[in-house]
């Protein structure tokens, strides 16, 4: 079979740090033909360090000058939607840098013209991929946990607002730690609970440290043009009568530097997924399970290449691009809910 042709938008940290390295990782399956950045010298410095042969200043002339199989979008969050659309309609499978869009319409929009295209839409969630993630699954699945009816997200940071990139813009990236690494962790928990349909979200922002100059742990962040809430707290309800709380935080008075957790409670058992520790009842005893052994895998890589086999199968689904829609949703609810002061009932 004859390689799957790659082509990049957005040539920046998460492009060159993992996008990039990731598909070299299996040249003998992608070759990555084309590179697109609206700083077309970055680009151009990122495609001569690794001998990507078409450079260009934008991804439409890109996509339609060069042949590609596949892109990767690893733009800010607002030129997502547009970036994602033009590569379907190009003919391209996609995989689009989380979260997937500013709001659930974009999301959906991307979702439609995926099926309409009749090609796969995947998002960056790459905790999904973590050895921890996969083994929580498989006891899951096994019905270990029975039925899981309450969760908890923890996306926290003592001082870890981005001094870097565009993270604290509301205008390019849609919100603050919430959209940013909340995201994950209840992308996390939703695909451990089987992503049941959302009902009702409370939601609650708050912007109490990101607006002050202060002691910055990820960079000096630009605190007087920080526009996004620095803590963000959630209340969530699903039709089949689930519920999940979520914590995010870039910045909070806390005591660890960073909290990324996922814990679930099942009827017949409960678990902390970073690291993975099980809670059971069994024979009148109260016991914890964790695993002797995990491997050690980059899931950012696995993502990828997961992603990259998908497409050479031409197995494509439309599952990924229906979770994008419905974990928007959930985050869409959530500031709305803050803003207004009400529930929101989805
Ligand atoms: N999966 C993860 O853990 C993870 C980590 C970091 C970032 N991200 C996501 O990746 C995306 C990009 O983040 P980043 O850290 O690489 O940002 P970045 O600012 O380092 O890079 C973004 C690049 O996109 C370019 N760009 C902007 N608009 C463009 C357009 N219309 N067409 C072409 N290029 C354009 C910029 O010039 C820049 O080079 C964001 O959505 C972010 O949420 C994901």
């Amino acid at each position: 079979m004859s390689k799957l042709r790659i082509g990049l938008i957005g040539a920046g940290g998460i492009a060159t740090s993992v996008h990039i390295p990731a598909y070299e990782a299996i040249a003998d399956k992608v070759e990555i033909v084309a590179i697109a950045d609206v700083a077309y010298d970055r680009a151009k410095l990122i495609a001569e360090r690794h001998q990507i042969p078409a450079v260009f200043d934008n991804y439409e002339t890109m996509l339609t000058e060069t042949e590609i199989d596949a892109v990767s979008v690893c733009v800010p969050n607002k030129f997502h939607k547009a970036a994602v659309i033009n590569a379907l309609t190009a003919g391209c499978h996609v995989l689009c840098e989380k979260p997937p869009a500013m709001n659930q319409e974009e999301a959906k929009e991307m979702e439609d013209t995926a099926r309409r295209a009749g090609k796969l839409l995947m998002y960056g969630f790459h905790y999904r991929f973590q050895s921890e993630t996969q083994a929580a699954k498989r006891f899951i699945d096994a019905g270990e946990l029975g039925d899981i009816y309450s969760g908890r997200v923890q996306a926290i940071r003592r001082r870890g607002i981005p001094g870097w990139g565009v993270f604290t813009n509301k205008e390019l990236q849609g919100g603050g730690p919430l959209i940013d690494i909340g995201v994950h962790m209840l992308d996390t928990a939703l695909y451990l609970m089987g992503y049941p349909e959302p009902a009702v979200v409370l939601g609650k922002t708050h912007q109490q440290i990101g607006t002050k100059k202060g002691v910055g742990l990820m960079g000096d962040w630009d605190y007087q043009n920080y526009s996004v809430e620095d803590m963000a707290i959630g209340m969530i309800t699903f039709n089949n009568g689930a519920s999940l709380v979520l914590e995010s935080a870039f910045a909070a008075n806390v005591e660890k530097q960073d909290t990324m957790q996922v814990s679930l409670m099942g009827n017949k058992g409960g678990a902390d997924i970073f690291p993975l520790k099980m809670y059971q009842e069994k024979h009148d005893t109260l016991v914890d399970v964790t695993p002797a052994y995990l491997p050690e895998v980059h899931a950012h890589q696995v993502e990828i290449h997961s992603f990259v086999a998908q497409c050479l199968s031409g197995n494509v689904t439309d599952h990924y691009a229906k979770q994008g829609t419905n974990i928007q949703k959930i985050i869409d609810g959530l500031y709305q809910s803050a803003e207004t002061g009400k529930a929101v009932y989805l």
